[in-house]
C-alpha cells in the first residue's frame, strides 16, 4: 500500500484489506449449541448497534460452514475474547473437526456456550440477517449480559495486541488514574496451519 495513489487505478483488494486491518478492534466467539451439540467461529467485525433495543452485529462470510449452523439455533451468545486468549481464538477459526474439545464452556441465558475466562458473555436472539457482498450482516438482540474485570485481547493489522494498564506516575499531569495502552503486537505464527485459514479469508486478489 502506498501512501500516494493514483486515482485513475482502481485500488486492489490487498490494499482494501490492509488499509481496514488498520482499524483496531477485539474479537468474539460467536457459538450456540445445535442439536445437542456447540458450534462457533472467531469473528473481528463485531459491534454495537442499537441501545434500544439493544443490538449487536457481526459480518459473516457466505463460505462460512458454521454460520447456517449457528441461524439454525436462532440466537447464540457472543464471547468477547480476553488479553491471551490467541489460541482460543485461533481454534475458532480452525479447521478442527471439534472446535470445542477441551474447551471450557457454561451455557448462558439461551443455553448456549459463554467460553471461561472471556471479558464479558452476550446472551442474544438473531434479530434480522441481510445480505451484503460476499458477507451476511447478522445482527442479534441482546437478551442478558455479563461483564468481567480483564483486559480484552485485540486485533490490529493482522496480529494480535494487548491492553496493559499504565500507572498513571508515567503519565505526569494526566488527571485520570491510569489508562490502558498497546502493550505490543505479536504476530500470527505465519507457519500455522491457521495463518492460511485467515489468509484464505482475506486473501481474494
Ligand atoms: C482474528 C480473526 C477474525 C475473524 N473474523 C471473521 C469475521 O468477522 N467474519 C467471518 O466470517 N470470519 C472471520 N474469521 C474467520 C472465521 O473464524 C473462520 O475461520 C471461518 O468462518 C471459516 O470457518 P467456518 O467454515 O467454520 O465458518 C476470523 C478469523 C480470525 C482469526
Amino acid at each position: 500500500v502506498t501512501e500516494v495513489r493514483d486515482a485513475a487505478v482502481p485500488f486492489t483488494a490487498r490494499e482494501f484489506r490492509t488499509t481496514l486491518g488498520r482499524f483496531p478492534t477485539g474479537v468474539v466467539v460467536v457459538a450456540a449449541v445445535v442439536d445437542g451439540s456447540p458450534a462457533g467461529l472467531a469473528v473481528n467485525s463485531f459491534t454495537s448497534v442499537s441501545l434500544e433495543p439493544p443490538l449487536v452485529a457481526f459480518c459473516v462470510d457466505r463460505r462460512s460452514t458454521t454460520w447456517p449452523t449457528l441461524r439454525r439455533a436462532g440466537g447464540f451468545t457472543i464471547s468477547i475474547l480476553a488479553a491471551g486468549q490467541d489460541d482460543l481464538c485461533m481454534t475458532f477459526a480452525g479447521r478442527a473437526a471439534d472446535r470445542f474439545a477441551g474447551v471450557r464452556w457454561s451455557p448462558g441465558g439461551g443455553g448456549h456456550p459463554r467460553l471461561a475466562d472471556a471479558v464479558a458473555w452476550l446472551d442474544c436472539t438473531i434479530h434480522r440477517v441481510d445480505e451484503a457482498g460476499d458477507h451476511q450482516i447478522v445482527l442479534g438482540e441482546v437478551r442478558d449480559l455479563v461483564l468481567h474485570d480483564r483486559p480484552s485481547l485485540l486485533f490490529h493489522g493482522g496480529r494480535f495486541a494487548d491492553l496493559v494498564t499504565r500507572p498513571s506516575a508515567e503519565r505526569p499531569g494526566n488527571p485520570r488514574p491510569a489508562e490502558v495502552a498497546l502493550a505490543g503486537l505479536h504476530g500470527l505464527d505465519v507457519a500455522s496451519p491457521f495463518f492460511d485459514v485467515l489468509s484464505a479469508r482475506l486473501d481474494r486478489d
